[in-house]
């Protein structure tokens, strides 16, 4: 599927070389105003009715980190939580960044920030890529997953004019680690979790429920794909590009269920996850050491959709609390093809796909005087490369997924999977 190309539209950045400030993946918000955000130290502050850019904000001129990711979780009052690298002497640190609601002045922007929280990697000269992370009522919750950077080899090799990927490699013998870092007092909790290798670009949800952590995500189980996002493998079409996608591991979404209240009399080698009618294991190896699988988030039938990746919800109400619906696109292409809404109750989903026609991912928004969870509309870009300037913003009705209509722009507008933006100052 395309997520991988996360990693080459949505240019990762060590900070080590110079860093973009093409703000061009995803739209966010701090203390009531909007960014265009990529994942380098540079966002731009936008003006949202002209979209006129009106200032260029460095993250490393408040904290010490030297970029943050284009997904920031926010609390209801409006706090928002990201996460990004620092490095030192001895080597990388994730940090968890908090920014404050309140505004001081006109002019302010992410004044106040702060570090919440400093992760040491498992291994510190060769820290773990993350495109976004989870965000539960009480915790945030860091997946370290073995797609690596060896920072020597990223260092040297700019040194030598080689390429940024000659230095990110996927290790397949690797377990993921979830961190749980607790949100009140900054602390990362001594209890582990683990599973088995995977490759993970968006969360759908987290939420705490019965002493539980479920953690809502879409992965893969094979983070190699991400070395056939080379250009060369891009500038090919037809059956050499589809034989290069169909080897590709597609991602799906999957639950973890993590259980939160681990002590010295926790039992071992027992499936600790009582929720009722859920697939997903978690096991105690040691006092501080939990290692679980997963439950699929949808049937069977979605294979058939090559998947799904770009997860939406209705976050505003039901981010971080039990849930039942979520949005995302299905790829059986390199780009996603379909729409589709996923019941969690019964797995089952609906689905909006024409022929040629590209959608990005679903943007729910909630009605006015919403009563229901899927009462509003999703929005979604459509690109239509066999038809010149016929690009359109789809409006669905997010219960019945029917058409609502199309605003229609007449000019060719490029795949964006968050979205398209253009920052120049
Ligand atoms: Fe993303």
């Amino acid at each position: 599927m395309g997520v991988c190309c996360g990693m080459v539209q949505e240019s990762l950045s060590l900070g080590i070389s110079k860093p973009t400030d093409n703000a061009s993946v995803n739209f966010v918000k701090y203390k009531g105003d909007y960014y265009v955000s990529t994942e380098t130290n540079y966002m731009h502050r936008v003006d949202p009715d002209t979209l006129e850019s009106k200032q260029k904000v460095d993250w490393s001129k408040f904290i010490a980190v030297n970029g943050a990711t284009a997904h920031p979780h926010f609390d209801p009052d409006g706090t928002a939580y990201n996460m990004g690298n620092s490095y030192r002497n001895k080597g990388a640190f994730y940090n968890i960044i908090r920014v404050p609601p309140e505004r001081d002045g006109p002019e302010d922007t992410l004044e106040g920030a702060k570090i919440l929280c400093s992760i040491a990697p498992r291994d510190k000269s060769k820290p773990s890529y993350y495109h976004s992370f989870g965000m539960s009522e009480n915790y945030v919750v860091f997946i370290e997953q073995p797609i690596k950077m060896d920072l020597f080899k990223i260092v040297t090799g700019r040194l030598r004019g080689k390429s940024l990927n000659e230095g990110v490699y996927w290790d397949p013998n690797q377990e993921t680690i979830f961190h749980l870092i607790d949100k009140q007092t900054g602390k990362e909790m001594p209890v582990k979790y683990y599973t088995k290798a995977l490759s993970t670009f968006h969360q759908i949800n987290a939420f705490e429920q019965d002493g539980f952590l479920m953690l809502d995500m879409c992965c893969s189980d094979d983070g190699q794909s991400i070395n056939n996002f080379l250009i060369q493998n891009l500038r090919q079409s037809g059956e050499t590009l589809d034989e290069m996608y169909n080897t590709m591991s597609r991602p799906f979404p999957r639950r973890f269920v993590l259980p939160l209240n681990i002590t010295s009399e926790t039992p071992l080698g027992q499936n600790l996850n009582t929720r009722p009618e859920s697939t997903a294991t978690a096991v105690c190896r040691n006092k501080n050491q939990v290692f679980c699988t997963f439950e699929d988030l949808h049937g069977e039938d979605l294979k058939d959709y090559g998947g799904l990746e770009f997860p939406h919800i209705n976050y505003a109400r039901y981010n971080t609390r039990p849930y039942r619906y979520y949005y995302g696109c299905g790829f059986r292409h390199l780009v996603g093809d379909s729409l589709i809404k996923m019941d969690l109750e019964s797995k089952t989903f609906k689905v909006w796909r024409q022929p040629d026609l590209y959608p990005s991912e679903p943007v729910f928004i909630l009605s006015p005087n919403a009563a229901e969870e899927d009462d509003g509309v999703i929005l979604s870009v459509i690109i239509t490369p066999v038809k010149d300037k016929s690009t359109f913003l789809l409006v669905l009705d997010a219960k019945t997924f029917e058409e609502l209509g199309r605003a229609e722009v007449p000019v060719n507008i490029p795949y964006g999977f968050h979205g398209v933006f253009n920052s120049s100052a």
